[in-house]
């Protein structure tokens, strides 16, 4: 495994596998790597002749008040599992790399990026898309992986692809859970032992949500009350909304399209959320990806 901590590094060793290999797959995060990275790992190597991993907790997408100091990292875990999975390249810019002196150009998501999360983490998708536009220019490969944990950012960045014409084609992986039903996030290592069982009314709740669309209940009311009455562990309930997974708009009335049953809340300090996706397709994960190049 090669690793890359500057752009003009970067490149050179980019330069050397297009010319060597086919396809260039590109798993970006901001480390603090998990199950959850691994399996975005694993789906790119099936895909791509080359695997790209980058690590960059990217400050913009920080809100004032929340963790960007306390974000959990460990780059020499980070770089072991990258290692055990055989990723080709790691890419761990520094600051200055991506937001050199003088930085000022943004890539605004529009009102895709006000909604759900975007209502409580104001300014956090600008964060998201610029960077990851960036990071998609200085890797250029053919295939980006984003994980379903973060339904509305894979809208967002989809939007965006297809928007900027960016010669990239996304691909959206199932959620990763523990035995227990938690999504696994890096933000899970803030829960303590209590706090995590307290979480865990989050899945639980999508759970009956999802039992109950699989009973026949089509009703958006209903199926976000069922799992409104089980989020009660949580300190704040900040939303429990039922969506179009692609367009984040609010369902009304009856489902009748790939929806995303989508919570987010607070346990003291941790803000956690999850999803699940409600549709008759027996894989809706797959129908989040963006198949083909945008036009
Ligand atoms: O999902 C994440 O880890 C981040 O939002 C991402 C996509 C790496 C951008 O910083």
């Amino acid at each position: 495994m090669r690793i890359a901590r500057s752009i003009p590094e970067l490149r050179i060793l980019l330069k050397t596998l297009k010319e060597r290999s086919g396809r260039i797959g590109f798993v970006p995060t901001m480390g603090y790597l998990h199950e959850g990275h691994e399996s975005l790992i694993r789906h790119c190597k099936t895909r791509c002749d080359s695997v790209v991993v980058s690590v960059f907790v990217n400050p913009t997408q920080f809100g004032a008040e929340e963790d960007f100091s306390r974000y959990p990292q460990d780059m020499e875990r980070d770089q072991a599992l990258c290692l055990n999975q055989e990723v080709t390249a790691l890419f761990i810019p520094d600051l200055k790399e991506i937001y050199p002196t003088g930085f000022s150009t943004f890539i605004d998501p529009g009102p895709m990026g006000e909604v759900l999360c975007g209502k409580f983490r104001p300014g956090h998708f600008r964060g998201v898309t610029t960077v990851v536009g960036k990071l998609m220019n200085i890797v250029q490969p053919d295939l980006a992986f984003f994980g379903q944990k973060d339904l509305q950012q894979a809208a967002i960045i989809r939007r965006m692809v297809r928007d900027m014409n960016l010669p990239v084609e996304l691909v959206v992986t199932p959620t990763i859970r523990e035995a227990d039903g938690l999504a696994i996030s890096s933000r899970n290592a803030y829960l303590s032992a209590e706090d995590r069982q307290r979480a865990l009314c989050i899945s639980r709740a999508l759970f009956a949500a999802e039992d109950a669309y699989r009973s026949g209940v089509r009703s958006a009311c209903k199926l976000i009350d069922t799992a409104r009455r089980l989020l009660t562990d949580l300190d704040e309930l900040q939303y429990c909304e039922l969506v179009d997974a692609l367009t984040m708009d609010p369902i009304g009335g009856n489902v009748e399209r790939l929806a995303g049953l989508c919570v987010a809340g607070m346990v003291r300090a941790t803000r956690l959320i999850d999803n699940v996706l409600l549709s008759e397709a027996s894989d809706p994960t797959n129908l989040l990806s963006l198949v083909g190049l945008p036009e």
